[in-house]
């Protein structure tokens, strides 16, 4: 169930049966040669999705731009600051905390968000601890889940592309996205075949030592039928995943 295709009427009486939401939350940045700058925000929108469905959880708008100051020397990328990300979720956590929401699912496609969103999680409950009345309420809990561990993929991943999967534009998510949108798969000449691995600060730098955007991976395996098999592993563990989050006292 998508929020954006709910009447508020809808919404309403999935709160007397539910107040869990899935929030897909990803990146807008450059991925690669073969890679959509949507990447991030795309396969956690289609797995939450997926999840919707298969565990009749609402799922909210994705938070499709989020920290990505590492990528601004590629174009198409856009980043929020963590301060203004931290900001917008609170809003966005609050808002529907209001209707009676109070069970928080992120799920993430972008492992430059972690931070981040953790820290926004502690800045809305630092808002519930200080006030006394908040003792008398069960509290809002939020939960960050990030698509590409999830014990399925990892494997899966392992399996269609040991050794060349890296850390980013991987076969994996470049995988997902040419099963989620295949009139827009893309090919590129990789050189070197398998990108340079390490770490980085700030735009420029990232971009002299990965001068293509890409980290440690060869996304030139990737196809449609090894996303569709992702996204089949991701929905099924964070489907269940989601559930025990709604379940645990
Ligand atoms: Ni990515």
């Amino acid at each position: 169930m998508q929020l954006q295709l709910s009447t508020w009427a809808e919404v309403e009486a999935y709160l007397r049966r539910s107040t869990g939401v899935i929030i897909p939350i990803g990146s807008t940045e450059q991925h690669g040669p073969n890679g959509m700058i949507g990447t991030d925000a795309i396969c956690p929108e289609v797995i939450a999705r997926g999840v919707g469905e298969a565990a009749d959880a609402l799922v909210a708008p994705t938070v499709s731009i989020g920290m990505a100051q590492h990528h601004l020397a590629f174009p198409g990328s856009v980043t929020l600051r963590p301060s203004t990300l931290i900001a917008l979720l609170n809003d966005v956590v609050l808002s529907l905390a209001r209707h009676g929401f109070d069970r928080f699912y992120f799920l993430n496609g972008h492992g430059g968000n972690v931070a981040t969103v953790t820290a926004a999680f502690s800045e809305i409950y630092a808002q519930t601890s200080m006030v006394r009345e908040g003792a008398n309420h069960g509290g809002i809990r939020c939960k960050l889940s990030n698509w590409y561990m999830a014990p399925g993929v990892q494997q899966l991943s392992k399996e269609l592309f040991a050794g060349v999967e890296g850390s980013h534009a991987t076969p994996s998510e470049v995988s997902l996205t040419f099963f989620a949108y295949p009139d827009h798969v893309k090919q590129a000449e990789m050189s070197p075949r398998v990108a340079p691995t390490g770490t980085f600060y700030d735009a420029e730098d990232y971009r002299r030592r990965f001068p293509d955007g890409r980290i440690g991976s060869d996304p030139s395996l990737a196809t449609v039928e090894a996303g569709r098999r992702l996204y089949e592993a991701a929905v099924a563990d964070v489907a269940r995943d989601y559930r025990e989050f709604l379940a645990a006292a």
